[in-house]
C-alpha cells in the first residue's frame, strides 16, 4: 500500500495531532504524517511531532507581509514535501478559497460540535446553554465558508445535567480523536 502523505496544521497543544501520529503508526493506516505546521511557535503540539522526528514548519501570521504571503509560505511547504491531504486539528487560521482552490488535494477539518450546529467558537458553553442532551464532533471538507463543508463523519456524546464546558470538552475531545483517524482511513481508502 502506498501511504498518502499527510500534513497536520495545529495552533495548539495537538491532542488530535497525536492521535493521528498513533493511528499512522498502524500497519494498515493509508496515511503518513509527514509535516505539521505550526501558526504560533509556542504551541505545545509541536513537541507531539518533534518526539517522532517529524518535519515542524512554523509560519508566523505577523512576520508576514499580509494573508496572501502567510498562505503562499504554506503552500510552498506542503509542496516541498509532495503533501496529499490536510488535515486541519486546532489551527485557528481561517484559510482563503485562494488556498483551497491552490492546493491539489483535499483538506478536512475537526470541530467540536454537531455541525451544522455551532459553527465557529464556544460551542460547548453554546451546546450547554442551549440545554441539548447531545453534542459532538465532525469532521468536513474545508470549503471558504467557515465550518460548512461537506461532513465526513460525525461522532457525538452525550451531554450529562450540571456538566461543565470542561467536562464537555474533554468527553467531545475523546470521540475527537477516533473520528478524526476513522475519517482519514475512510477518505483515503
Ligand atoms: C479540538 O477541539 C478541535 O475540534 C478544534 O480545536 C481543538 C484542538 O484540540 N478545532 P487539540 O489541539 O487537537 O488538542
Amino acid at each position: 500500500m502506498t501511504k498518502k502523505k499527510i500534513a497536520v496544521f495545529i495552533s495548539g497543544k495537538g491532542s488530535n495531532l497525536q492521535s493521528l501520529i498513533d493511528a499512522a503508526a498502524e500497519n494498515d493506516f493509508p496515511g503518513s504524517i509527514n509535516l505539521v505546521i505550526s501558526d504560533n511557535s509556542k504551541a505545545s503540539g509541536l513537541n507531539h511531532a518533534h518526539n517522532k522526528s517529524i518535519k515542524c514548519e512554523t509560519i508566523e501570521y505577523q512576520k508576514c507581509i499580509n494573508k496572501e504571503d502567510f498562505e503562499q509560505k504554506i503552500l510552498n511547504k506542503t509542496m516541498k514535501e509532495n503533501i496529499d491531504i490536510i488535515c486541519l486539528a486546532g489551527f485557528m487560521r481561517i484559510l482563503s478559497g485562494k488556498f483551497i482552490t491552490s492546493f491539489n488535494g483535499p483538506i478536512i477539518n475537526i470541530h467540536p460540535s454537531l455541525l451544522p450546529k455551532y459553527k465557529g467558537l464556544n460551542t460547548h458553553q453554546r451546546a450547554i446553554e442551549s440545554g441539548d442532551k447531545v453534542s459532538g464532533c465532525t469532521v468536513h471538507y474545508v470549503t471558504k465558508n467557515v465550518d460548512d463543508g461537506e461532513i465526513i463523519l460525525q461522532k457525538s456524546v452525550p451531554i450529562l445535567p450540571n456538566d461543565t464546558v470542561e467536562d464537555l470538552a474533554a468527553r467531545v475531545l475523546k470521540v475527537e480523536h477516533e473520528a478524526y483517524a476513522e475519517s482519514i482511513k475512510k477518505i483515503l481508502n
